[in-house]
């Protein structure tokens, strides 16, 4: 169903004097309950028809009566601003590309799941999880697994405020503007919850749009996705809402996150049952399951029938449906252990290996590839697979100019799985690991416990360039504007050598750089300049310290509260913080004790960064997360020394009254924003009692 919203003057006028006739009669510039309630009415009427067409596919009205409807609304609106509501469905789709986007903290991690891909896997995890719960009778909860993008959504009193990507499980991005675009996320819930609710769910790029998709980017000169997955990552992280909205984008939710209202479901299926009662598309195939058995049929039969759906499933996820049990059992890293996903088998194909390259990683680990005949498995073509490391390739006795098999499984990088030995023809031939380097030429060394190679020169650029993008990637500081390529010319260029540089880049070398236009070195400057406040955990895991991955960080951050801290610390300091053992400790140990490591955290500091973890006190304000509204004549106080004070408290101000509104202030004469506060049940509080929270508050 499409909105087609704009309507020329000429019918905009005759619909406005048709609608001030259908409001009784009344002038349309007055703002009085019928009008009221008759946006109410269409706004009623409008969403629930968005949630036949969008959410149940069962549409009872045309599109023409549905645009209609909108066209209505719209125009009322438009006459009477102070009407409009962010969960009003004319809100769809935000005016302001945003600059970029916030980070977001998920109240609760989200969590990613381990793996199953056979049988005795399933049997085994659910024995793990009986013993430890000293029961075996508990159900099971089976679902699709969908490969597309985990997002939280977050609603306040019933209406949506925050929409976020996964991010690294404990922080995402905050995509409100676009995730608001897709209409079978409510913008508010069909009954009303106090306080906060999270859900969980999955947003998808529908198979069937996919091809069409890709062929108007070619015809516009852009790079066509790879798979659906990456057209529906490439449409959420567009930054004006307006080109997401274009995209028929999906989402079915999956569970429930933070939940302040009680009673919240006990167990997983009534809490899936809940969810769509409150308006959200859930996914139609789950199953409730008692036993192994009937999760084993659950997967085999998906595993023929996923082709039918119109989203890719790589797999199915089993829950353990009690949340008494889940909670029980808890997780182990960021797996949890009352869920698994049981993967499909990968998809498959034959090519020939044409040679072997090798990458240095920003470790100095030496990293064998194959280079293929390119190869389509499962739609997306294969140039490139891993080989993991020599034991690798010798176990398997894969050599160069054998046929083999490649397999492709979800997101994670195809591998060379088995050469077909029967193809042979003689030509083949072993291949050799290379002594040195092939970028520094220095020797290389594999340690006698491990399979891997490493160059142990600290200056051997595949290693800086590798460690630069790391540093500059979204996981770690996220500088918008300096991808790859970017790091390849700043590198090849000579202006950075090592991470720090980057902070002494002038506008004008990154001007004359090829291929940048002014605008684009402006703005990568700004991403730096930003780049210094970014948290402490970004920049440990940033540095690039072998072993230190986000979680890691993320616990020497909050232990430390410094970098120079953690500079000094010692192994058995590093070993009493939970999560980090011997192999980390000792890892830390050894990048401190470099100069060259030394240098370059002196230099960052000299540029200005931020070493330190700070707190955020405006989560601790008074009236933090609180809303005002302000009408009528304040006696003691101008607007802006109300306005004022209540920012100083950590509060909000804005212009209408809306279902999020905490508080009106009311002076003498109130306008109309004071019979909508009466019309939502908003506290209302005159001036007097106003100065005396203020007062209160800050004595506090
Ligand atoms: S439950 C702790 N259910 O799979 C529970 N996840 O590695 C974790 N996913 O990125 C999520 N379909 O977005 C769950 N039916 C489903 C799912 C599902 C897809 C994704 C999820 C996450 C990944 C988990």
């Amino acid at each position: 169903m499409k909105d087609h919203g704009r309507v020329n003057n000429y019918q905009k006028q005759t619909q406005i004097s048709k609608i001030a006739e259908w409001v009784n009669g009344e002038s349309e510039h007055m703002i009085n309950p019928s009008l009221n309630r008759k946006i109410d009415q269409l706004r009623v009427q409008i969403n629930r028809h968005n949630y036949l067409y969008y959410v149940l596919s069962q549409p009872e009205i045309s599109d023409e009566t549905y645009d209609r409807l909108m066209n209505q609304l719209r125009i009322l609106e438009e006459t009477h601003p102070e009407t409009v509501t962010l969960e009003s469905p004319t809100q769809r789709v935000g005016n302001s590309p945003s600059q970029g986007f916030n980070a977001i903290s998920h109240p609760l991690p989200l969590l990613s799941l381990a793996n199953a891909f056979n049988n005795p896997d399933l049997i085994a995890w659910h024995k793990r999880a009986s013993n430890l719960l000293n029961t075996d009778d508990f159900s099971l909860v089976c679902e699709l697994k969908m490969d597309g993008l985990a997002v939280a959504l977050t609603y306040k009193n019933g209406i949506l405020i925050h929409g976020a990507t996964r991010g690294d499980g404990f922080r995402g991005e905050d995509i409100t503007q676009n995730l608001r675009t897709i209409h079978s996320i409510p913008l508010s819930l069909s009954r009303h919850i106090s306080g906060t609710l999270e859900v969980r769910g999955e947003v998808y790029f529908p198979k069937s749009h996919f091809s069409k998709l890709n062929e108007q980017r070619i015809e516009a000169g852009l790079p066509p996705f790879s798979n659906p997955r990456n057209s529906a990552a490439g449409s959420l992280r567009q930054l004006d809402p307006k080109i997401t909205a274009t995209r028929p984008l999906d989402i079915f939710i999956y569970g429930l996150g933070y939940a302040e209202s009680l009673p919240m479901p006990s167990n997983h299926w009534d809490a899936i049952e809940f969810i769509k009662d409150l308006g959200f598309k859930t996914n139609p195939y789950n199953e409730y399951c008692t036993d192994l058995s009937q999760v084993q049929k659950y997967y085999e039969k998906w595993m023929f029938q996923k082709e039918r759906l119109d989203y890719d499933a790589d797999g199915i996820v089993v829950k353990i449906n009690q949340f008494s049990y889940q909670t029980t059992l808890g997780h182990v890293a960021r797996e949890p252990r009352w869920a698994i996903a049981y993967k499909f088998p990968a998809i498959q194909g034959v090519t020939k290996l044409l040679d072997i390259g090798i990458n240095v990683g920003r470790t100095g680990a030496l990293n064998p590839y194959a280079v293929l005949s390119p190869v389509t498995i499962g739609g997306v073509i294969i140039k490139t697979a891993s080989l993991h490391n020599e034991d690798y390739i010798r176990n398997k006795d894969i050599r160069i100019g054998d046929w083999v098999v490649v397999e492709r499984a979800g997101e994670v990088i195809p591998q060379v799985v088995i050469p077909v030995v029967t193809r042979r023809t003689n030509t083949e031939y072993e291949f050799t690991m290379p002594t040195n380097c092939p970028s520094c030429d220095s020797i290389t060394i594999r340690n006698s416990d491990e399979s891997m190679y490493y160059c142990l020169n600290q200056q051997c650029s595949a290693q800086s360039l590798e460690k630069l993008k790391h540093f500059v990637s979204r996981e770690a500081m996220d500088i918008e504007g300096i991808g790859s390529k970017l790091c390849e010319n700043l590198f090849e260029s000579g202006l950075v050598k090592r991470v720090s540089d980057i902070y002494k880049l002038s506008f004008f070398e990154l001007k004359n750089l090829d291929h940048m236009a002014d605008i684009s070195a402006k703005k990568i400057i700004e991403a730096i300049n930003d780049s210094k406040s970014k948290s402490l955990s970004r920049l440990i895991f940033g540095l690039g310290i072998i072993h230190v991955g986000l979680q890691a960080a993320e616990s020497l951050s909050t232990h430390f509260m410094n970098l120079d801290r953690l500079a000094k610390s010692s192994e058995s300091e590093l070993l009493e913080i939970p999560g980090i053992g011997t192999t980390i400790a000792g890892s830390i140990i050894r990048y401190f004790a470099e100069i060259d490591n030394l240098r370059i955290v002196d230099s960052l500091k000299a540029s200005g960064l931020n070493i330190r973890q700070s707190i955020d006190y405006t989560d601790m304000l008074p009236f933090s997360g609180l809303q005002f509204v302000l009408t009528g004549k304040l006696g003691k106080l101008t607007r802006a020394m109300a306005e004022a004070a209540i920012v100083s408290l950590g509060g909000q101000v804005s212009k209408n009254v809306t279902h999020k509104t905490n508080y009106l202030v009311s002076g003498s004469d109130p306008g109309s924003k004071f019979h909508t506060a009466v019309r939502f049940g908003t506290t209302i509080i005159h001036e007097e009692d106003f100065l005396d929270l203020i007062d209160r508050n800050r004595s506090n």
